[in-house]
């Protein structure tokens, strides 16, 4: 029986024998892997803790805060504040940057999460889960603003996320693709279970919420339609549809089986690009696609080109196996 490899041992490896990330970026990884193990401890209380329900505060979304997103945002603050790796944080769960108190030196990065993602299947007991990102902080000893974080997708120097379900799985990326790590209970630690994830170019699988169809723009119309008219349309195949309306879990349903998820601009909010925010969403999820071998645009450039103007703005998604992600997009070049 071969040795298991542990998320440590991994990213000692990425760090020493390939030299591929410095040992700073190591240990952040470290540290919001064990965030994310406490997190999942809180969700797997479910009703028997605290852990349910809405807080009753609105976060700078003008969503209804739930219980388990401050939960969860107050465990990635407190274990990244005093780590040293970082200069600052951003969340979707806060207005603006977080700034690590300076009593160390200042940490040379910056981590943008979204704490608790798919929020409204909490109290379900549905697939939720974390998502980060980090990018390194400008050159300079100036203090950290806003506008330091405000980089590219592309500019990303680590990317992941952790769902909680069946099993507690985080999904991480450094540039040189996918590795899945499974959380083995008993040792309390994170185990490699699926090294260099691929997402085959074709699927059969689209994942989109179909209670907004009218309000769709005519590419997305045209390719959903199409999929519905099954092996008798132009597709010439059958399609399957699924929404766990949990974008981890959706999303790690593509990274492990294929398929393209799209939350597209529609007409009910035209001054928003889309639901999705751009820097802890959909930039994160973007980079992993990519370095698991398929796609994700806006619909018109790749998400990890796109300049971000702010903080929380937000993107229209669509993304997973490349030939559709290509085929919608090219839909809405030619309908442009
Ligand atoms: P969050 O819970 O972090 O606010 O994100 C929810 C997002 C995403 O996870 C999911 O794909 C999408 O909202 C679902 O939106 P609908 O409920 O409109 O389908
Ligand atoms: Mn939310
Ligand atoms: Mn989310
Ligand atoms: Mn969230």
């Amino acid at each position: 029986m071969s040795r298991s490899i542990s998320l440590t041992r991994y990213l000692v490896e990425k760090q020493r024998v390939d030299g591929h990330i410095p040992s700073q970026l190591r240990l952040l990884l470290e540290v919001v892997a064990r965030a994310c193990k406490r997190i999942s401890h809180s969700v797997n209380k479910g009703a028997l803790g605290d852990v349910l329900g809405t807080a009753g505060s609105e976060n700078v979304q003008g969503e209804v805060q739930k219980k388990l997103d401050i939960i969860a945002n107050e465990v990635l603050i407190e274990a990244n504040e005093w780590g040293g790796h970082l200069a600052a944080m951003a969340s979707e769960e806060m207005d603006a940057i977080y700034l690590v108190p300076n009593r160390y030196p200042r940490g040379e990065y910056l981590l943008l999460f979204d704490p608790l993602d798919g929020s409204s299947n909490i109290d379900v007991n549905v697939s939720i889960g974390t998502i980060f990102s980090v990018l390194k902080m400008p050159e300079g000893d100036r203090g950290v603003e806003e506008r330091d974080f405000l980089q590219p997708g592309k500019c990303q120097v680590a990317a992941g996320y952790c769902v909680y379900g069946p099993q507690t799985t985080l999904v991480l990326t450094v540039g040189d693709g996918v590795a899945m790590f499974t959380l083995d209970r008993e040792q309390g630690s994170f185990v490699l279970t699926q090294d260099d994830v691929r997402i085959p170019a074709d699927t059969k699988e689209f994942a989109i919420n179909m209670s907004n169809m009218r309000h769709w723009d005519t590419p997305v119309k045209r390719y959903v339609d199409e999929c519905l008219e099954g092996r008798e349309g132009p597709r010439g195949k059958d399609f399957n549809m699924r929404w766990i309306a949990s974008m981890v879990a959706d999303v790690h349903r593509i990274m492990t089986r294929g398929g393209i998820f799209m939350y597209p601009w529609d007409k009910r909010e035209p001054s928003k690009p889309g639901k999705l925010r751009l820097m802890y969403e959909a930039n994160p999820m973007g980079w992993l696609v990519e370095q698991a071998g398929g796609a994700a645009t806006n619909g018109h450039e790749r998400i990890l080109d796109v300049q971000p103007g702010q903080l929380h703005e937000r993107v229209s998604v669509i993304l997973g196996s490349k030939n559709e992600v290509d085929r919608v997009t090219a839909y809405h070049h030619e309908h442009a």
